[in-house]
């Protein structure tokens, strides 16, 4: 019989423990063994796993986090590490490894495959959904709805003072996050790093776009949505130059690690649970160092490389549609 392990690793993601879950109970009905590697890819190389069954999956999909627990770690780069991890996988005669996690998990799963004759499969699970390959990623249609009831309760303060906003989102370097959460927000701006030209333009736009709102009522919220990491001085600095811009308060707010919390909803756990289903389907297949994703509704298999080679744009009517909202002169 098979014997399959799984774990998580970098950025944990809502839908991580549907996604185990599932695989868990595929295992479970085609009679594979299935352990767990705890820590991401520290477990792999300390030896710390645990057998997982049926009851340790029970009431486990609604639950957001992992429970094999998550790390980034370095180790795992070197040759020395992969090898370790090759060593350990064969010592408990494991024959698939499943990787949920991003594009660094994705990196460190495709150069274990360099030294481990085993079969390694990867599961696209960030909230960044910056993996190509994939139409969205687990844990990305939670953070979507936990940004956007964040930045509806920052509407309903902006609004009582008539005060501009900005709202820094994460995503990593892609703008899907904030641009999802800007339109399903109602934002009145978004800046994301696929549209960032320069930080003067981007203030004059701002400012022109909220002269001309003025001129229709002076009483009006104003909210930015910000991509992370973008803004030369982070969010701080870009709030002191458009209060000077604009002779008016400005507040930041950072929506951080609250973005990967919290239970995930329908979507990621369908996605993760298909995705792990599938990946147990493979089991028996003579196919290796690929992740599993959904493309246009089917289940797609892409060798592990492209999913960091190939560039993945926005959606072009979201972004046409933002434009459109924002003002295209502005944007
Ligand atoms: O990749 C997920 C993510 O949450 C990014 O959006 C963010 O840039 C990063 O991880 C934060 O990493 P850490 O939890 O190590 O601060």
């Amino acid at each position: 019989t098979k014997k399959v392990a799984v774990l998580t690793s970098g950025g944990d993601a809502p839908g991580m423990n549907a996604c185990i879950r599932a695989i868990v109970l595929a295992c479970e009905r085609a009679d594979y063994a299935i352990i767990g590697y705890q820590h991401g890819y520290n477990g792999l190389l300390n030896q710390e796993y645990c057998l997982l069954n049926n009851n340790q999956v029970h009431n486990l999909i609604q639950r957001g986090g992992t429970v094999l627990h998550s790390a980034r770690c370095h180790e795992f780069k070197t040759d020395e590490g992969a090898k370790k991890a090759a060593e350990n996988l064969d010592e408990l005669d494991i024959d698939t490894l499943i990787v949920i996690g991003g594009d660094g998990s994705f990196k460190g799963a495709d150069h274990l495959s360099a030294f481990w004759s085993g079969q390694v499969l990867g599961l696209p699970g960030t909230i960044d959904n910056d993996i190509g390959g994939t139409d969205a990623t687990i844990g990305f249609y939670t953070a979507i709805e936990t940004a956007v009831t964040s930045i509806d309760k920052v509407r309903d303060t902006a609004d009582a003072f008539e005060r501009i906003f900005l709202v820094e989102v994460m995503g990593r370097h892609a703008g899907f996050l904030a641009l999802h959460a800007a339109l399903a927000s109602s934002a009145d701006y978004v800046i994301l790093p696929e549209l960032f030209e320069k930080p003067d333009v981007t203030l004059e736009c701002i400012t022109e776009q909220l002269n001309e709102r003025r001129k229709q009522s002076d009483h009006i919220s104003y909210i930015i949505v910000l991509a992370e990491k973008l803004w030369p001085g982070g969010i701080d600095n870009l709030a002191k130059a458009l209060t000077e811009k604009t002779q008016s308060e400005v507040r930041p707010v950072i929506l951080g690690h609250v973005q990967r919390g919290g239970s995930p909803v329908s979507e990621d756990r369908i996605l993760a649970t298909k995705l792990g289903a599938y990946a147990v389907s493979l089991v028996t297949k003579n196919v290796s160092g690929v992740m599993i994703g959904e493309r246009a509704g089917q289940i797609v298999e892409v060798p592990l490389k492209l999913t960091w080679e190939e560039s993945k744009p926005l959606d072009k009517q979201m972004v046409t549609t933002m434009k459109t909202l924002m003002n295209e002169r502005y944007a």
